[in-house]
This record gives structure tokens, C-alpha cells and sequence, in this order.
């Protein structure tokens, strides 16, 4: 629709729809596209949807995610739909998921944690208690993590 006249179809990659409005950057962060890769990226917000008011698109061509990427969309981008194009087609449209356990990818606030031991680090685990706010509990220690506490873990540096 509106964004078509913007941004044309790709021929092969993978296009991030419903991204809340004002996130799209912040999901080219956790992909790790800076613009000096030399890949073609397209970058849509603020368009107007139908589903969320307004929302962001981010278009990526000749890159497919991997699992840890798309977990860690779920994370910041919850309404995010993943579409995968090939010569010109959407193949396959999946809705992003927050995890059933979200392993290895956060650290856990509590010092005491045995995930932050020096001497036998454990990966890190966390379940979600609620997910609108997001909320993550420690399988090892039951502190929880908030919302911005995930959004500044997966967006620094
Ligand atoms: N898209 C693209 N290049 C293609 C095919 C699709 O950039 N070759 C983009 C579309 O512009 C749209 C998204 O991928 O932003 C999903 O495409 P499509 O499934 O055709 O659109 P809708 O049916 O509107 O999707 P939804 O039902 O998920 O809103
Ligand atoms: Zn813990």
C-alpha cells in the first residue's frame, strides 16, 4: 500500500514488517547492520498500518535471520512479522514468538546469580511472566527482568 509507493519489493531476502513505530533502528542493531556491510537495506517508519496505527518496516536483501536473531527481535519488536522473499515471492510469514525460555541471550541483574559465577558460569535462562509488560524471570534465581532492563541489555554498545 502507502509503503509500496516508498520502497519497492525486493528480489531475495527478508522483510521485518510490524515493527512498532520508532523501532526499526534498534532492530537493525540487534541484526548487526550498521549500512557498511554494502548490503541493499531498506528502512520504513512511521507508515500507517492497519493493525497498530503506525509501524515500522525494515528490509533486508540477500540476508536471512538466524533463530538467536529472531528471538531477539521478539524480545524488542513483539508484533514483528518476519517474511522471507525469494525471487520476488514471500515464501514463508511467520510472527515473531517471545521464546517459551529465552537461553544464553541476557544476563541476569542478580550478582549472586550462579549464571554470573566467575568460576562455573551456566548459560543464562529466563521464563516469561508476562509478556505486555514484558517480564523475564531467572530459572536459577527467580529475580526478574523488566521491560527496559532487556531493551538496554540487547541494545548497548
Ligand atoms: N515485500 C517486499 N518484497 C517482495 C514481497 C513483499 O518488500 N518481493 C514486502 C511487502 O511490501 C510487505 C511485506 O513484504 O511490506 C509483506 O508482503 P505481503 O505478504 O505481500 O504483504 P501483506 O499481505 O500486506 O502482509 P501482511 O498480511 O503480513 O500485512
Ligand atoms: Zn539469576
Amino acid at each position: 500500500m502507502e509503503e509500496g509507493l516508498l520502497v519497492r519489493k525486493i528480489r531475495e531476502g527478508t522483510v521485518i514488517d510490524h515493527i512498532p513505530a520508532g523501532r526499526a533502528l534498534d532492530v537493525l542493531k540487534i541484526l548487526g547492520l550498521s549500512g557498511q556491510e554494502g548490503i541493499t537495506i531498506a528502512v520504513v517508519m512511521n507508515v500507517p498500518s492497519k493493525k497498530l496505527g503506525r509501524k515500522d518496516i525494515v528490509k533486508v536483501e540477500a540476508k536471512f535471520l538466524e533463530p538467536k536473531e529472531v528471538d531477539e527481535i521478539s524480545l524488542i519488536a513483539p508484533t514483528a512479522t518476519i517474511n522471507i522473499v525469494r525471487d520476488f515471492k514471500v515464501i514463508e510469514k511467520r510472527r515473531v514468538q517471545v521464546p517459551g525460555e529465552v537461553v544464553g541471550l541476557l544476563k541476569c541483574p542478580n550478582p549472586n546469580c550462579v549464571t554470573n559465577s566467575k568460576r562455573e558460569p551456566v548459560a543464562t535462562r529466563f521464563k516469561p511472566v508476562s509478556l505486555k509488560p514484558l517480564k523475564l524471570k531467572c530459572y536459577y534465581c527467580e529475580e526478574t527482568i523488566s521491560e527496559d532492563q532487556i531493551l538496554g541489555q540487547l541494545l548497548k554498545e
